[in-house]
Order: C-alpha cells, then structure tokens, then sequence
C-alpha cells in the first residue's frame, strides 16, 4: 500500500507498508542515514562523481577496507555490492554498488540497474540496517538514460519495502535539479500520484 504525503520542505514523501520513501536534492557525503550508497566501479580504487566526494568526505578508512575486500574476492561485478566503513562522514557505513554502463538498452543494462539497487538494499537488511540514501547510480559517467533510470531504481525500491524488511526508510539523494525533477516525476507516475 503506497501513500502519498510531503515532508515540511516540499520534498516527495511515500509511505509504503510503514517504510519511509522520500526524494531531496542535496550531497550524499552529508547524509545521516544508517548508509549511504556509492555509485562505484568494479575495482572499487574510487573515481570522479560521487565515488570520487564520498572517498574524499570519508578518508582514507574507506579505500582501505575497499582494497582489503578486492584483495579477498576480486573486482566487483556490476549489478553486485560491498559495504565498508564510511570513515569521517556521518553515516555508519558506505555500501558500494557497481551501476551497468549505458550501451543503448539491449545489453541487460536494466536487470543490472535494478540489481545494483536490490543488492544495496538486501545488503543493509543483512544488516541490520534501518535507513539508507542512493544517489542515482549510472546516470552520470555511465550514462544511463535519466527518466528510464529512475523509474527502475523507484520501482525497485518500491517493490522491496513492499515485502517485510528492517529498512524503515529509503533517501534518494539527487545532486543537481534535473535529477531531482526526473525522480519526482518518476514517483508520481508510479505511485499514481497525479
Ligand atoms: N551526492 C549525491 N549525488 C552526487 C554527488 C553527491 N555528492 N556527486 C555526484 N552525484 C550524482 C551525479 O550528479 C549523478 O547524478 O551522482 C549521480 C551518478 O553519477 P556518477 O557519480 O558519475 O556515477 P555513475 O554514472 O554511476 O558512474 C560511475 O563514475 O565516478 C565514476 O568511479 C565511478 O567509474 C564510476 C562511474
């Protein structure tokens, strides 16, 4: 059952079986959820975006333990995630996430989207985890078509509060105004918000 609601600062909020899905525009680094999300690559050793703001806003705790887990089990494969410590910043724990890159459509790349968000969340459950925020994976330097994306990270996310889970409440972190509109509009469409 999804509700439809909005917060005091006007950001989208869903209720969805008492799970707390919400949207807002802001830096994924300054998050206190439980976790927060990193749109990684597979060799985990950090990048541009916003692998690269969350390696510098946690420290070098970070890709420490990131080189010990590809060390121990090699490159992350896209559609997979890790967890590791988050360092200097205020959340607990970063879980890693590889995002599929954009190669027009045909090549699983939304299976693999989807995975990347359903792993994240299962991983946080394992957990124990209450509360986690995403940024919107693979729609930067991978490309992936916006509106597309972010239907599939909503409804996946969507899906799984639906089911018993220890995850009381969901953030999407967007960074820019664009992100934020597509994933507004994305929610409407699938809550059925008009
Ligand atoms: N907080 C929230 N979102 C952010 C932040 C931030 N501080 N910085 C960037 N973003 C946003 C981008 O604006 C974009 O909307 O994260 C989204 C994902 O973009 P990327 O970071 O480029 O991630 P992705 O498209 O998944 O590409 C991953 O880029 O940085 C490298 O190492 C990374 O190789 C990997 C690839």
């Amino acid at each position: 059952m999804i509700m439809g609601v909005k917060d005091m600062g006007n950001n989208p909020v869903k209720i969805i079986n008492q799970a707390k899905l919400s949207i807002l525009q802001g830096d994924i680094t300054r998050q206190t959820t439980d976790t927060i999300v990193n749109a990684a690559n597979s060799s985990l050793m950090g990048g541009g975006g916003v692998d690269g703001a969350i390696h510098r806003a946690g420290g070098p705790a970070i890709l420490e333990e990131c080189i010990q887990i590809v060390s121990l089990q090699g490159r992350l494969p896209s559609g997979q995630a890790v967890i590791t410590n988050a360092g200097n910043m205020k959340s607990k724990h970063v879980i890693h996430t590889v995002g599929p890159i954009w190669h027009g459509g045909k090549q699983g790349e939304a299976d693999l989207l989807a995975s990347a968000y359903r792993e994240s969340l299962q991983l946080a459950a394992e957990n124990n985890l209450s509360s986690i925020s995403f940024p919107s994976i693979s729609t930067g330097a991978y490309s992936y078509p916006l509106d597309e994306a972010s239907r599939i990270a909503l409804k996946t996310v969507a899906s799984f509060l639906s089911a018993t889970t220890s995850i009381k409440e969901v953030v999407f972190v967007l960074f820019d105004s664009r992100t934020f509109d597509a994933y507004t509009t994305a929610l409407r469409e699938i809550t059925g918000d008009k």
